[in-house]
């Protein structure tokens, strides 16, 4: 039987959308019991010379600098630019009932969040968001370790995610550090959004935090030589309560000395612990307080055909997927959504609660104050 074919279009190919582009050829392969076929059809980027050299090289059929053009011409779209361009490309995609996938932030701040929700809740479409570590296998692995009760009552969580790309103060300004593009957040928006998506998945909701942020480097310069300030924050901690009992505490740094993809977290409960690096993929640390005491310790469980859907790239066990195949998964969990017309998490809902949650964060820090989330 031949199948429906789903035309993609990704708008911005930068770093994420190459990312993305390599998914949407893989999806299909990688995941043949898809309902539909992802095709990657028509790429759009600034200009039509950069759109056609992307199209080229990553693959589309075509190429515009017209993202109107691409909404009016697929099914579904993966929105790859910067904050500035999320909530305009969205309301426009949800009017025309495209599928959406969107990458984090989502819009510029809290508040177009919502509209892009309202939008989409008003339409027929699917969307999704691209909190890539969220659907890692192991990562999944743990959440269903602590829904068989195997950590017990949960206690705490202590995430962070650091990296270094900023860490170097002369490094060149862009448009992460300015918030009418990047939106209000700094590396809380970039970084603490994926570290935040996990800590709720694990533990609920967060319904206080107390929080500071710091701008280390103030002003850089762009790539013209001329000084500009640095609009938002480098680095952001708080501590939070979740509603559910447990508690918390969350970093993340843009400045961090030698941490390439530092998302890591521990989550102790009662019964057991649990821990994960994203610089190790493929492992998950667990801890159980029932193993005899000559053999207790943390043990090291590697990725194999357990933990879906791994074995659909590789049947043998702990050969590991990387950052690229986890947006294949993203894709592939993205077109069964569509195909059975149900949600696809983490969606819009969990980026507008991330969203109010890291708001929240820079309030308390202004206010020098615990801030309740209602
Ligand atoms: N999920 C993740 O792990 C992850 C990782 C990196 C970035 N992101 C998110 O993805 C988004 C893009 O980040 P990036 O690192 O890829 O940025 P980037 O600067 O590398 O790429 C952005 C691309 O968008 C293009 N673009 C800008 N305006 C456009 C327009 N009007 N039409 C078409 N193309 C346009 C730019 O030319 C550029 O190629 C951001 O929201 C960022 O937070 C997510």
């Amino acid at each position: 039987m031949i199948k429906k074919k789903l035309k993609f279009g990704l708008i911005g190919a930068g770093f994420i959308g190459r990312t993305h582009a390599f998914a949407l050829q893989a999806a299909g392969r990688v995941f043949p019991d898809l309902e539909y076929f992802p095709v990657a059809h028509m790429l759009c980027e600034l200009t039509p010379a950069l759109a056609e050299k992307a199209a080229r090289r990553l693959g589309f059929e075509e190429a515009t600098d017209d993202w109107r053009k691409l909404v009016d011409a697929v099914d579904a779209i993966v929105l790859a630019t910067p904050s500035q361009l999320h909530r305009e490309i969205a309301l426009y995609a949800f009017a025309s009932d495209k599928h959406l996938l969107c990458e984090k932030p989502v819009g510029l701040n809290t508040q177009e969040v919502e509209q892009i929700r309202a939008a989409a809740k008003r339409s027929k479409s699917c969307h999704a968001v691209g909190f890539t570590y969220a659907r890692a296998p192991m990562v999944i692995f743990a959440k269903r370790m602590v829904e068989e009760g195997k950590l017990g009552r949960l206690l705490h969580f202590s995430g962070r995610h650091d990296e270094d790309y900023l860490a170097d103060p002369s490094g060149a300004f862009t448009w992460r550090q300015e918030s009418k593009v990047a939106g209000q957040f700094g590396v809380l928006g970039d970084l603490g959004y994926h570290i935040l998506c996990i800590g709720r998945m694990l533990c609920g909701e967060v319904s206080r935090v107390c929080g500071l942020a710091e701008t280390f480097h103030s002003e850089r310069k762009d790539a013209g030589g001329v000084l500009r300030t640095v609009e938002n924050e480098d680095y952001a901690a708080f501590v939070a309560r979740f509603t559910a009992g447990s508690v918390g505490n969350f970093e993340s740094s843009r400045v961090a000395r030698g941490s390439k993809q530092n998302l890591s977290f521990e989550l102790v409960g009662e019964a057991g612990a649990i821990r994960f690096g994203a610089e190790r993929l493929n492992e998950l640390q667990f801890y159980s307080a029932g193993d005899d005491s000559s053999s207790e310790g943390f043990r090291n469980i590697l990725i194999n055909a357990a933990h879906k859907p791994y074995d659909s790239f590789i049947p043998a066990p702990g050969h590991g997927l990387g950052f690229n195949d986890l947006k294949t998964i993203e894709i592939g969990q993205f077109v069964s959504a569509i195909a059975e017309q149900r949600a696809c998490l983490p969606d819009l809902d969990d980026a507008y609660a991330i969203s109010r949650i890291c708001e929240a964060v820079l309030q308390s820090n202004a206010e020098q104050r615990w801030v309740t989330l209602t």
